[in-house]
């Protein structure tokens, strides 16, 4: 599979996100990811649905929205709207969450599952047929530059392994303290989403720290 970068806007400068996603445009970035925070499940608060909404006017790019978010059922119809692409639930927020990604679904976006560093593998295991990506956590959510926590990479290594036995067709998605060292491990183990966001944002060359991040995977 090949590996697609995803730079999350969590570290751009917020008062002009137009230009920055502009800049991901331009810089060879494959997917947008767009964190969504509500001061509950998570500890930090960013933005919602009508940030996104004013961004689709400026892009074409993938947008990749992950709700860090309790109660996602209540909110999907406003994402579907705001022009997200996919949409990803964490499994630890929904007691429905077979329901809530048909929910998603209906609406003909892509859908998919994030796990917590802590939450095990086979928490998903009942929905890895239906998703289109499964987001492990390499942090705990809530902030960007977080240091990688290196157990989530048996887990990658677990969903990678459930794939190929079943034949399913989701793809691996790896989110938190990702740098040119990190992700060598990551797509060995089995990802090919790669989110980066104060390793692509905090460098002086956004474009040169994609290509950078792309370069290290290269076989
Ligand atoms: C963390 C967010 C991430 C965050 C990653 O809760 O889900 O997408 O932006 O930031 P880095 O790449 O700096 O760890
Ligand atoms: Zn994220």
């Amino acid at each position: 599979m090949a590996v697609k970068i995803a730079p999350s806007i969590l570290s751009a400068d917020f008062s002009d996100l137009k230009n920055e996603v502009k800049k991901l445009e331009e810089s060879g970035a494959d997917l947008v990811h767009i964190d969504v925070m509500d001061g509950n499940f998570v500890e930090n608060i960013t933005i919602g649905a009508p940030v996104i909404k004013a961004l689709r006017k400026h892009t074409n790019l993938f947008f990749d929205v992950h709700l860090m978010i309790l109660n996602p059922e209540r909110h999907i119809e406003k994402f579907v709207k705001s022009g997200a692409d996919n949409i990803t639930v964490h499994a630890e927020t929904t007691y429905h969450l077979d329901a809530l990604i048909n929910k998603i679904k209906s609406f003909g976006k892509k859908a998919s599952v994030a796990i917590n560093p802590a939450t095990p593998v086979c928490l998903i295991e009942n929905v890895l047929g239906m998703v289109d990506m499964v987001l492990v956590m390499t942090v705990n959510p809530g902030y960007g530059g977080q240091k990688f926590i290196d157990y989530t990479l048996e887990k990658i290594r677990n969903l990678s392994e459930l794939r190929e036995r079943k034949g399913y067709r989701f793809e691996i998605e790896v989110d938190g303290g990702i740098n040119e060292q990190t992700v060598v491990e990551c797509v060995k183990a089995g990802a090919s989403v790669i989110i980066a966001g104060s390793y692509v944002f905090d460098s002086v060359d956004v474009k040169e720290a994609i290509k950078k991040l792309k370069k290290s995977v290269e076989k």
